[in-house]
């Protein structure tokens, strides 16, 4: 390993400090006399033995290496990873929200709940909905709330032993069956015709006694909206199901067109993609389930409302499907995402869809000719191109995902939906720039250009990463995720 990649272990030398602490009042004996023999450690920590300045340096250097979309380009299809400002960030920081607690009295957190309150109303604005909870901790989560709310409301009916299926596209996003399998239903899924849109004729001959509902997004994961949706409403309503909807692809439709008015009846939303709160490895995140009035007395406790005097925490809602997360949700993601839509305002949320849309259909019309583009129609806010042309040549899309990074520019999500070969799916937002998206296009012709004169280079790529390839599948079934002296 290098000097520059080394593991702050292999830094470290014996008897250097970060910090002392001052030798006075209690010594090491006499503290441990203060602890519970069971609590003591039988043996020093393994801890590395550095200067205060190799710490922060090596943290510093270590905090270089990554990658955000405070760094560059991020074009990750389906995750729409756009600028969060930084706004948002001085809004989560006052400290009349940082320094509260969810164990203080209501009457002490009257602003918090004011927000919650008014985030919820903005969400049903927004969707369409009757009611949202604000609690899941990201999309998924959402999902699994909504899908316990159906399975809740089939029990309520009577009916929860007879429909045990859910259906689901075979462009959806994993999570959607995942979810669907959890709660217990079965999955059913339901293929995409030629133009990349649910195959009606499929779905009726899926749709029967047992159909508990639909997952859908729309637009769907190949970027396109389902033109017939009011029919699939329909279809599924008169045969007594729910609609879910997926709102993670709720970038390009917001202030167009509302989920609740296309007849879905649940939905989850993706703060920490829609809302441009920060996300990325993980989290934090929060997916707001959203429902219809109907089914509003099903939504995870506690909701705010409000009477005349202030703001309350409702928890006595005898159908609700109880908690899915401690308090109130991700609270500071939650002011983030407020803050952006004050600061947005209606007419900025339509813009950031119109923006959204644009810049992905800008992006698909300059990259068609090198790259196939399995369904060549007006797309939303991304697209989904194939390899396959570069993958005869040699080149598969994971070589052009790697080569990418030799550009600093983060790959675009490989291989989903999975129902495209080869598939590079594309959304570039609409924080992003024409100068920007142009030599995202010079990258990838210039890599395409490359499979046909010298395949080696994208095979072998990166060539300037701090690693080059892994071995996935050894890191997957072997994780090594703790040092160790002997290793
Ligand atoms: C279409 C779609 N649905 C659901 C999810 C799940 O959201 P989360 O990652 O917040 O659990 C994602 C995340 O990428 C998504 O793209």
């Amino acid at each position: 390993m290098s000097k520059e990649n080394q593991l702050i272990f292999e830094k470290s030398r014996e008897g250097k400090k970060g910090c002392s602490l001052p030798e006075d009042e209690l010594s090491t004996m006499e503290i441990e006399t203060l602890i519970p023999e069971k609590h003591l450690r039988q043996k020093e920590p393994e801890l590395p033995e550095v200067s205060e300045v190799e710490v922060v340096r090596h943290f510093t250097a270590l905090s270089h290496k990554n990658y955000g979309v405070d760094s560059g380009f991020y074009p990750l299809g389906s995750c729409t990873m756009k600028y969060n400002p930084k706004v948002n960030e001085d809004a989560a920081q006052y400290s009349g929200f940082s320094e509260t607690h969810p164990h203080q009295p209501q009457k002490m957190v009257q602003g918090n709940l004011k927000l919650l309150y008014e985030l919820e109303q903005k969400l049903v604005e927004i969707t369409g909905m009757g009611r949202f909870s604000l609690q899941p901790a990201a999309g998924a989560q959402g999902e699994l709330a909504g899908l316990m709310i159906i399975k809740k409301d089939l029990k309520n009916r009577g009916v929860s032993d007879q429909k045990t299926e859910i259906i689901v596209p075979d462009s959806a996003h994993g999570t959607n069956p995942a979810s669907a399998t959890m709660v217990g239903f079965e999955v059913r899924e339901v293929e995409s015709n030629e133009r990349g849109l649910v195959d009606i004729g499929q779905l009726k001959e899926l749709v029967g006694e047992k159909t508990a509902g639909i997952m859908l997004t729309n637009p769907n994961t190949l970027g396109l909206f389902e033109e017939d949706i009011l029919k699939i409403a329909e279809i599924i309503h008169q045969a007594g199901g729910l609609l879910y909807y997926d709102g993670a692809n709720l970038n390009p439709i917001m202030g167009k067109v509302r989920p609740g008015d296309m007849g879905f009846d649940i939905i989850h939303l993706n703060l920490h993609k829609t809302f441009s709160t920060p996300h990325g490895g993980g989290g934090p995140g929060s997916g707001p389930v959203g429902v219809t009035e109907e089914l509003a007395r099903y939504l995870p406790l506690p909701l705010v409302e409000k009477n005349e005097q202030r703001y309350v925490l409702d928890n006595d809602r005898p159908d609700s499907i109880g908690k899915v997360r401690s308090f109130y949700g991700n609270f500071g993601i939650l002011i983030r995402a407020y803050s952006y839509l004050l600061a947005a305002g209606a007419e900025g949320l339509e813009q950031a869809a119109e923006d959204a849309v644009l810049n992905a259909n800008y992006l698909k019309e300059k990259l068609k000719t090198e790259y196939d583009l399995p369904f060549d129609r007006i797309c939303k806010h991304e697209f989904v191109l194939s390899g396959s042309r570069q993958k005869e040549q040699g080149v598969s899309t994971a070589d052009i995902a790697k080569r990418l990074l030799d550009f600093h520019i983060h790959p675009p999500t490989m291989y989903f939906p999975l129902i495209v070969d080869e598939a590079i799916m594309v959304e570039p937002t609409e924080t992003e720039s024409k100068e920007t998206l142009d030599h995202f296009v010079e990258v990838m012709n210039q890599i395409s250009r490359e499979a046909q004169t010298n395949p080696q280079k994208a095979q072998n790529a990166p060539h300037n990463m701090v690693v080059g390839r892994l071995d996935e599948t050894e890191a997957a079934r072997s994780p090594k995720l703790r040092w160790h002296p002997e290793q």
